[in-house]
């Protein structure tokens, strides 16, 4: 099995080399990229999903698959960035110490660079998909309050949300939504799915 794995693995690396040395780009210092297209019955069997970054507006969000999963890329503003620190004590698990992410994202912002936010779209309660609600204060609806700092609202049973994922005391979601793997291939690419893809 560890066999199969590593030869797997070699497989990759390999490949990936083997691009890297054809497109010649220099991106030494980064945690590397693969600037391969999978084939569609490929992604459907989890294979990693490259996001084009470069058009997304500050205080946007876009939507990818990945795995079967939708997966939210936010490009958070100064002031939902700011809007983390002073809510804490509202949150069930504001460290995530009780969520799931990769080791890289279990910080405030839970991201890799503050500034894009990375989680799968899917409620930690019964798994329905929860809808941004970006601007703070009350909403139309009447489902938020003046007091609400922004972030995402789970229209099924209301689970709330902040703009990290990090979920509100009192509702039904258990647990901060989910971060996937994910790797920022350059300033314009994010690739979901890896950690980090090694050359050599
Ligand atoms: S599935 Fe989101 S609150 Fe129930």
């Amino acid at each position: 099995m560890g066999e199969e794995i590593d030869r797997g693995r070699r497989q990759l690396l390999t490949a990936a080399t083997t691009i890297t040395g054809a497109v010649g780009v220099a991106f030494a210092a980064a945690p590397f990229l693969a600037s391969w297209k999978p084939s569609a019955r490929a992604k459907a069997l989890g294979a990693p999903v490259e996001i084009d970054i470069s058009k997304l507006d500050p205080g946007a969000m876009l939507k990818i698959v990945w795995r079967g999963k939708p997966v939210y890329v936010v490009r958070r503003t100064p002031g939902m960035i700011e809007s983390l620190a002073s809510i804490e004590d509202r949150l069930s698990d504001p460290r995530s110490d009780i969520s799931r992410q990769p080791e890289y994202a279990k910080n405030e912002q839970r991201a890799r660079n503050p500034e894009y936010f990375v989680v799968l779209g899917v409620c930690t309660h019964l798994s329905c998909a929860p809808q941004n609600r970006f601007g703070p204060g009350a909403s139309e609806d009447g489902v938020l309050s003046a007091d609400w700092p922004g972030g995402f609202f789970c229209p099924c049973h209301g689970s709330k949300f902040d703009v990290a994922g990090r979920v509100f005391k009192g509702v039904p979601a258990p647990t901060n939504l989910e971060i996937p793997p994910y790797v920022f291939i350059d300033k314009q690419r994010i690739l979901i799915g890896v950690d980090e893809v090694r050359v050599g």
